[in-house]
């Protein structure tokens, strides 16, 4: 028999078996709500800088990158200081492609075999991907009904499990909540031998008051943020995600990091992206006013809608979100089909692009399907 036909080939571990590679779809429709992006391309200006650094570090690509990229570690140093007021050495940063990236290190670092990682669901979706590819074990508690944050099944859980590395994402993707400073301290005064991992993606877009974690990392050494330049900063096909810890954490990951895994390329793009901070995230507020809005409005239907810190909305809750998410989609609007069951999560575009979601939804709701999809599981249920 030729290796193709045979049902052991090729040798997959076997856990992987069968198995489907992660990701949204991506389908070519007119309006994209799928997967928290920026809607705001780069400015000319921008662009043409990035092209100018790109063309430079083009002549020396015979050659390895800067292994430790120093240069853009001080950029990103300058920026938390300027985002977050808090202060980091660029010791205490570390950078790979995408936050993604980042996290999967964490997990080489500091799982593994024989240890445990614990997130609360929902919660991000690639975590247990993470987890499953450093072959540690996988563990989900669960979050409150009103996905708040319950500290004593924490607690139950950290108790029973000793995780060596805990995985909380502040906001939380898919429900948009923000952690309070509290929780993140008594997780990690509870886990003094693991590592406490709270995942900023969305940072950039939480609302006024409501803390980072970076203002707890000099009390906290287990602490570990983990930001990116996919969302707010409007780089997401740069693939540029960072951490800020303490140093030995960032030493821990560099033992496990691939050789020059930050091209020459992506440190060039990140750090003139980094110089103009200020323009890439100018239309944070801009995204910031259209997720209240669309909050409000989400409301005033009669659904169900999650608090939201980040750039994209929580929303539901339908006997068939399927049908929902395919209505959308007949409109020409791409959402994601994600969380709890019967719920949505729409990420926040322009004006123009959330004008056409709330367009495709009214239709859809108000449409032939009206009878199954208006009808929520909360009435269902009552
Ligand atoms: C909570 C969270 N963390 C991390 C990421 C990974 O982002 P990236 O790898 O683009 O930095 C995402 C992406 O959607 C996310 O939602």
């Amino acid at each position: 028999m030729s290796p193709g036909r045979d049902a052991a080939w090729p040798p997959l571990r076997d856990e992987l078996r069968g198995l489907a590679p992660y990701g949204a779809p991506q389908l070519d429709v007119p309006v994209q709500l799928n997967v928290n992006e920026n809607p705001y391309a780069p400015s000319p200006r921008v662009v043409a800088d990035i092209a100018t650094a790109v063309a430079e570090v083009t002549g020396t690509l015979n050659r390895y990158p800067d292994r430790e990229f120093i240069e853009l570690r001080k950029a990103l140093a300058d920026y938390l200081v300027r985002e977050s007021g808090v202060s980091v050495a660029p010791e205490q940063l570390w950078a790979a492609n995408g936050s993604n990236e980042v996290m999967l290190q964490l997990l080489q670092a500091f799982g593994g075999p024989g240890r445990t990682a614990v997130s609360f669901a929902p919660t991000y979706s690639m975590y247990p991907e993470y987890a499953r590819d450093a072959m540690t074990t996988w563990v989900a508690g669960r979050r409150r009904e009103d996905f708040g944050f319950d500290v004593d099944h924490a607690r139950e859980l950290l108790d029973q499990h000793r995780p060596s590395v805990v995985l909380l994402p502040s906001p939380n993707n898919p429900t948009g909540t923000a952690l309070p400073h509290e929780v993140i301290g008594t997780l990690c005064g509870l886990l003094p031998d693991g590592v406490v991992v709270v995942d900023e993606a969305y940072a950039e877009f939480r609302r006024s008051g409501t803390p980072s974690a970076l203002e707890l990392l000099a009390e906290h050494r287990n602490l570990v943020v983990t930001r990116t330049m996919s969302k707010a900063f409007a780089l997401a096909g740069a693939r540029v995600g960072y951490l800020a810890a303490a140093p030995e954490v960032c030493d821990a990951v560099r033992v496990v990091r691939l050789p020059y895994h930050l091209s020459a390329v992506t440190q060039a793009v990140a750090t003139v992206a980094l110089r103009h901070a200020d323009e890439l995230l100018s239309r944070v507020d801009d995204l910031r006013h259209e997720r209240d809005r669309l909050v409000a409005w989400l409301r005033g239907r009669g659904l169900d809608v999650a608090d939201s810190d980040a750039n994209f909305v929580l929303f539901g809750r339908f006997a068939d979100r399927h049908a929902v998410w395919q209505g959308l989609l007949d409109c020409g609007v791409l959402v994601r089909e994600t969380g709890p069951d019967g719920w949505l999560r729409v990420s926040v575009g322009t004006p123009e692009e959330m004008a056409a979601f709330r367009d495709a939804l009214t239709r859809t709701l108000t449409g032939t399907l009206a009878g199954t999809l208006t009808r929520t599981l909360t009435e269902e249920t009552r």
